[in-house]
């Protein structure tokens, strides 16, 4: 287990509250200790993640994800620790022990409910900007989709389940963007109408510009 200095989980006791019952993790929350989630997570292929947990759990990529994130100027919840269950087929792998975000809308519920249009375009910036910034400066997310990020009501956006790492080099971050692009897309479903979809590429687009390695990039969008 890797925890910061100072966070002591077996210390605030065991009456948790159920904040989300995903297909493959749980977030909960502890009574006394409302500023700080943990998220359970289980192995998404198996046996890949039985064996992959010891070396790299998915609690450990979120941590290294989020960590790039940050460095980039992306905010992310501030990540407290994370551990691996040692039991080979244990139900759950790892988990992730974080700061509780409040007052936010999931960048799902964004796209799908949020009537008013300029909202909606300022939505899609934030996360086009944040898209430039991580493949602009040599790195790919694995699950890059609106669900992944939240929307605090006071305007910045926060990255969540963050599976970023580098990339090899240029072609590798040329499929990554267009898997990203791809992920967005399905996700949305029927949630963006295409002048949405043209504008946030569009403005995808002009913001891979201003980044390190985005020049080389932007071909894949238009
Ligand atoms: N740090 C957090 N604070 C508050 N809610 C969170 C936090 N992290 C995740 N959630 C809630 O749980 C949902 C799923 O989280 P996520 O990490 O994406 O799980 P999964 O890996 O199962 O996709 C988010 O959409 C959000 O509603
Ligand atoms: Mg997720």
């Amino acid at each position: 287990m890797h925890a910061r200095q100072g966070f002591d989980p077996g210390a605030i006791g065991n009456d948790w509250h159920l904040l989300r019952d995903g297909p493959h993790s749980r977030i909960l929350e502890h009574r006394q200790a409302p500023a700080a989630v943990v998220k359970l997570i289980e192995p998404r292929s198996k046996p890949r993640d039985w064996l992959r947990k010891y070396g790299l759990s998915q609690a450990r990529r979120e941590h290294v994800g989020s960590t790039i994130l940050a460095e980039l100027g992306l905010p992310t919840p501030e990540i407290y620790g994370w551990g691996v269950t040692l039991a080979p087929t244990a139900r759950y792998e790892s988990i992730l022990f974080m700061e509780q975000l409040q007052n936010f809308t999931s960048g799902l519920a964004v796209i799908r409910q949020e009537r008013d249009a300029v909202r909606r375009r300022q939505f899609l910036e934030l996360v086009a900007a944040g898209v430039a910034k991580i493949y602009g400066n040599g790195y790919l997310h694995k699950d890059c989709h609106f669900e992944n990020v939240c929307w605090l009501d006071h305007g910045p956006l926060v990255w969540i389940d963050n599976d970023v790492r580098r990339s090899r080099d240029l072609s590798a971050s040329r499929t990554g963007l267009t898997k990203t692009l791809r992920l967005l897309k399905n996700t949305a479903r029927n949630d963006l109408s295409n002048t949405e979809w043209q504008g946030f590429r569009q403005h995808l687009y002009g913001k891979l510009a201003t980044q390190p390695l985005g020049v080389r990039l932007a071909d894949e969008i238009r």
